[in-house]
């Protein structure tokens, strides 16, 4: 008897069943056949145009003492499974990007948005994929996972949301930075409606994220101790400064937060929730955005910071273009050469010289390719 027929759509929904089955069984030994099979279906249905691309870049050292690596990964924005298969692929690649860096990240930083509405099965999916990363993973909370039961799943998988710790002489802080105003009790909404009013960009009811009183008190006692020479990396899930408001690409207690750290030496500050390359400097402290697996978001119309070196508008018909992961070379000193590893572009490194030279030296090359 002739074989079958199936047509391509009967051949993608099979395939999408078999990832999920392998997702179910995740574990470690299992993950590369899985992932490796993600990128083969994405291949096939010509999702995916290029193969992995990685390219470390080597960076000279001027300090003395040694130097090391934490990588991050950001904004994946699980769905459903019904819904969205997509970015589970993309945050599959991103994890086999990390444990493929050589040399190996200490840590490995998740920038918040995990889930795309605070479902417990989107929180659940992303940390079973997570357990892949051959690192220690440090967990940072964003808005889109915590508006649907106020972070109560996000807690149970992965603990208190603001935290700080001390790594090779560097004192490292973990923000949660999306605090709103209650918005939602006066208008009587569901958590469902509440979830959906703040993972919308631009609908004027949610109120603007802040870091809140009671973090910034937590924040003031957790660094008195320290002197002022002591390297400080601060991890927010907004910019912690004011760059649109209308998007919430903005955190309103902004100034308060930077006076906190502004006795310290270094400080940089290392966010997500923008998806776009980002860079600002304020007084001294850096801050780097960080690149989402998910999609990229355009840039505002007003407020770019002027350090900023844009990436390219991405290409619409490559669902690949614009994303990415990354790391960072902690330097003696604790400022940072920050490397974007877009997966579709050349890596983009934005360095410590070119920070404290306001922009002079050391400009990060533009990007060579079309933007559309
Ligand atoms: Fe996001
Ligand atoms: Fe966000």
């Amino acid at each position: 008897m002739p074989p079958r027929f199936k047509s391509i759509e009967t051949r993608y929904y099979e395939q999408r069943a078999d990832l999920w089955r392998g997702l179910e069984r995740l574990d470690r030994r299992g993950f590369l056949k899985v992932s490796l099979a993600a990128m083969g279906a994405a291949l096939a249905n010509g999702v995916l145009h290029y193969p992995h691309s990685f390219q470390p870049i080597s960076i000279a050292y001027a300090d003395t003492g040694e130097p090391f690596r934490i990588a991050y990964i950001s904004d994946s924005h699980l769905y459903d499974k019904q819904v969205n298969d997509r970015f589970v692929r993309q945050l599959l690649r991103a994890v086999d990007d990390i444990n493929a860096l050589d040399p190996a990240p200490d840590f490995v930083l998740y920038g918040g948005d995990l889930a795309q509405l605070g479902q417990a099965k989107e929180l659940e999916l992303g940390a079973q994929i997570l357990k892949n990363v051959k690192h220690p993973m440090r967990m940072m909370v964003g808005e889109h996972d915590w508006y649907f039961d106020l972070g109560e799943k996000w807690r149970d998988l992965f603990g208190a949301p603001t935290y700080s710790f001390d790594h090779k002489g560097v004192h490292f802080v973990v923000l949660n930075s999306v605090v709103e105003k209650d918005f939602w009790t006066q208008r009587g909404m569901s958590p469902m409606e509440r979830m959906q009013t703040v993972a919308g960009l631009d609908n004027g009811i949610q109120s603007r994220f802040e870091v809140g009183e009671a973090q910034r008190n937590w924040l003031k006692n957790d660094l008195s101790a320290l002197s002022s020479d002591t390297p400080l990396v601060v991890f927010s899930h907004s910019p912690l400064y004011k760059y649109y408001r209308p998007w919430n690409f903005w955190t309103d207690d902004a100034e308060q937060v930077q006076a906190i750290l502004a006795p310290f030496h270094s400080v940089v500050v290392i966010h997500g929730h923008t998806h776009q390359l980002l860079t600002n400097r304020i007084g001294n402290i850096n801050f780097h955005g960080m690149l989402s697996t998910a999609w990229p978001w355009p840039y505002a119309p007003e407020g770019l910071p002027a350090l900023t070196v844009q990436m390219n508008r991405p290409n619409p018909f490559d669902p690949n273009d614009g994303l990415g992961d990354g790391y960072a070379e902690i330097h003696p000193g604790g400022l940072v050469d920050k490397v974007y590893n877009l997966w579709n572009r050349n890596p983009i490194e934005v360095s410590r010289a070119y920070m404290s030279s306001g922009g002079k030296k050391d400009v990060p090359p533009t990007p060579s390719l079309v933007s559309y």
